[in-house]
């Protein structure tokens, strides 16, 4: 029998009464499917780390329903209410001070005095959170390093009979991950780029908005391996045309790709199609390797070219 349900109210009522019950649920977000459990259940929290064979010193990100809990959970100022108020519901995280006496989020938190929170803009996965009545916990649905899920169908082929329940919101529209920032130095700092551009947060923030590059004074997210995303074959990035052997993935206005991202080179429809091709890339028969256009440095732009970095590294 497969465990994907479609959000039906019925269903939504009894993934909530999982996640209270200390089970996994994937949900749809606007982003990537997530993997969910409820934050303060820290049996439910490590099975999450054991589905996705993922190392406990990765942290995890809790998605909450009102901006305005974020006061309750976290510590917050001016700043960072004023990019909840813009940005969220959206795919954009924000890196800010634990509490203290919150112990219960450890786990979740791999330890770190930081927490990370994000509200989704997808309405099944605010449902689930409201009905479930606490923070739900959720990577990306599917096993560490491997290519992340859009479709419940991903979710179902990475992690099976794992999760208890798959909550089909249909194709996610954003398709990247979330912007990863961490607020809570002077200047604020991009961990991870994602579907919110860091164009659109200079913008409103009106300075500079710093790119994380590893070194101590921009560290990056525990869980930005140098080997992610990753299809099964190797994988060929700035491609300008096809090699003997390659499946080709293009960008733009190419003639001889297998798929192209976007043909008209929108990068926002480039993103939202991203791991569904590489996933479809990786099963064809009869290819040795993939090969994928170059992409543009600019809005989601700087987010695909990441995924297709860290997909490509040996
Ligand atoms: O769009 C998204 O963000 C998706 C959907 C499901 O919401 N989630 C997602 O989760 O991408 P995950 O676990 O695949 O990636 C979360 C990243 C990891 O690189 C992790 O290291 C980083 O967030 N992270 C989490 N908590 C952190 C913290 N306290 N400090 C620094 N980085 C943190
Ligand atoms: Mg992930």
């Amino acid at each position: 029998m497969s465990n994907i349900y479609q959000p039906t109210p019925e269903n939504i009522n009894k993934a909530a009464e999982t996640i209270k019950n200390g089970g996994l649920v994937a949900m749809p977000t606007e982003t990537v499917y997530g993997l969910g459990a409820n934050v303060y259940d820290a049996q439910a929290v490590a099975s999450i780390f054991e589905a996705k064979q993922r190392p406990f010193f990765d942290p995890l990100i809790s998605h909450i329903a009102e901006a305005d809990f974020l006061k309750t959970y976290a510590q917050t100022d001016e700043r960072v209410m004023a990019l909840a108020k813009k940005f969220w519901p959206g795919p954009l995280t924000m890196i800010l001070k634990r509490k203290d006496n919150n112990s219960a989020i450890d786990l979740a938190c791999s330890g770190l005095p930081n927490i990370a929170v994000r509200m989704p803009a997808h309405p099944v996965a605010l449902e689930l959170i409201r009905q479930s009545g606490v923070p739900i916990v959720a990577p990306s649905a599917n096993k560490f390093k491997s290519i992340s899920p859009t479709t419940a169908e991903h979710v179902r082929e990475s992690l099976g009979e794992k999760v208890n329940m798959i909550l089909d919101g249909g194709a996610c529209k954003v398709g990247v991950e979330s912007t990863i920032i961490d607020v809570t130095g002077k200047q604020v700092v991009i961990l991870r780029a994602g579907g919110t551009s860091k164009e659109d947060l200079s913008c409103f923030l009106n300075e500079e908005v710093l790119l994380s590059d590893g070194t101590p004074d921009k560290p990056s997210a525990p869980g930005q391996l140098l080997k992610h995303y990753a299809p099964g074959r190797p994988l060929r990035i700035n491609a300008a045309t096809r090699q003997p052997g390659e499946f080709f993935i293009g960008f733009g206005n190419i003639k001889d790709a297998d798929l192209n991202l976007s043909p008209k080179g929108d990068l926002c429809e480039a993103a939202g199609n991203l791991f569904a091709f590489l996933r479809l890339a990786d099963k064809q028969e009869g290819y040795q390797s993939l090969a994928i256009s170059p992409i543009p440095e600019q809005g989601l732009g700087l987010a695909i070219n990441d995924r297709i970095k860290r997909a490509s590294y040996k």
